[in-house]
């Protein structure tokens, strides 16, 4: 079979990421013709270039347009209007993974609970659940911790209002502000579909963090080498395994991480695509 590995431009790195050879590799023992294909910015080549190649599967590995990961799910909705095969989720399964508000409400809708939270549009309060501080304010269509800090965990309505406006003003995104949740923090990968099945559970290792800083994968504790926002990294170790809930509207390629508070048992669930 002539498999195209579609992936952002960033996975070349550096550092690459070794899971396109991986799986280049694994298509290749198991006697494929594999060949990469990068999401080109510019909508019509990346068209013409899927068109040329021919696959008779695309390997989706996209997770962003352009380097915006809000237009992740279109990558998707194109190779549906090239009617080529794909791995991974539908359009409308990336749509919803991507908007952590949207998640919260279907999930919501299943009884499956969250973290308490509040969308604020242009200004308009949309949904205010109830709240109490500390508090973190996050742009909702946004993944890898785009834009989370630790100045993203806030306490009073001064820093509430300052990340507001940070979210709104750097992401173009009405805020997602949510109940911060201390405790442990813990990732879950599930295989499957109508059986899905929890792969064994990571934990992150908070361990070296410094005390002055909220437990948080912040996006310098998950990428950042240097600079004020610099915190050691985080590790994962694995625990053993749970049971584990999949909505169907999440099938296909998804990944999720739930956070049980030390305080209540809510927890927080999101899913975002994976490779
Ligand atoms: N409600 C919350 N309570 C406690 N920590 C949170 C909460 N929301 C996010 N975090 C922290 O911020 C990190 C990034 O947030 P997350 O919602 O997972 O965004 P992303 O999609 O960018 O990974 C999480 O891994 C967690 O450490
Ligand atoms: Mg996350």
């Amino acid at each position: 079979m002539t498999i195209v590995i579609l992936h952002s431009e960033d996975a070349l790195g550096p550092p690459a990421d070794p899971v396109l050879a991986q799986i280049a590799g694994a298509l290749e023992r198991a006697g494929h013709e594999a060949a990469f294909q990068v999401v080109l910015p510019d909508v019509v080549a990346l068209a013409t270039a899927l068109r040329g190649a021919e696959p008779e599967l695309v390997v989706n590995l996209a997770e962003a347009f352009d380097g915006k990961s809000a237009l992740e799910s279109n990558v998707a909705a194109l190779l549906n209007l090239l009617d080529l095969r794909y791995t991974g989720s539908s359009p409308a399964g990336l749509m919803l993974a991507g908007d952590k508000a949207l998640s919260k409400k279907v999930l919501s809708f299943h009884g499956v609970r969250s973290p308490q939270f509040a969308t604020v549009h242009r200004g308009d309060v949309e949904w205010a659940g109830d709240l109490t501080f500390p508090l973190i304010v996050k742009p909702p269509q946004e993944d890898a911790s785009i834009g989370i800090t630790h100045a993203s965990v806030v306490n009073n309505v001064q820093e509430l209002l300052e990340q507001m406006g940070e979210v709104q003003g750097r992401f173009h995104q009405p805020p997602l502000v949510e109940q911060f949740i201390d405790g442990r923090e813990f990732y879950v990968g599930v295989i499957g579909n109508a059986d899905a099945r929890a792969l064994p559970p990571l934990e992150m290792d908070f361990t070296d963090f410094p005390t002055d800083r909220p437990r948080i994968a912040s996006w310098a504790a998950k990428w950042g080498e240097q600079g004020a926002e610099r915190v050691p990294s985080t590790r994962a170790r694995a625990l053993s395994c749970r049971r584990i809930w999949l909505p169907s509207s999440m099938s296909n390629c998804g990944r999720r991480r739930s956070t049980p508070s030390a305080r209540s048992a809510s927890a927080t669930m999101h899913a975002s695509t994976c490779a």
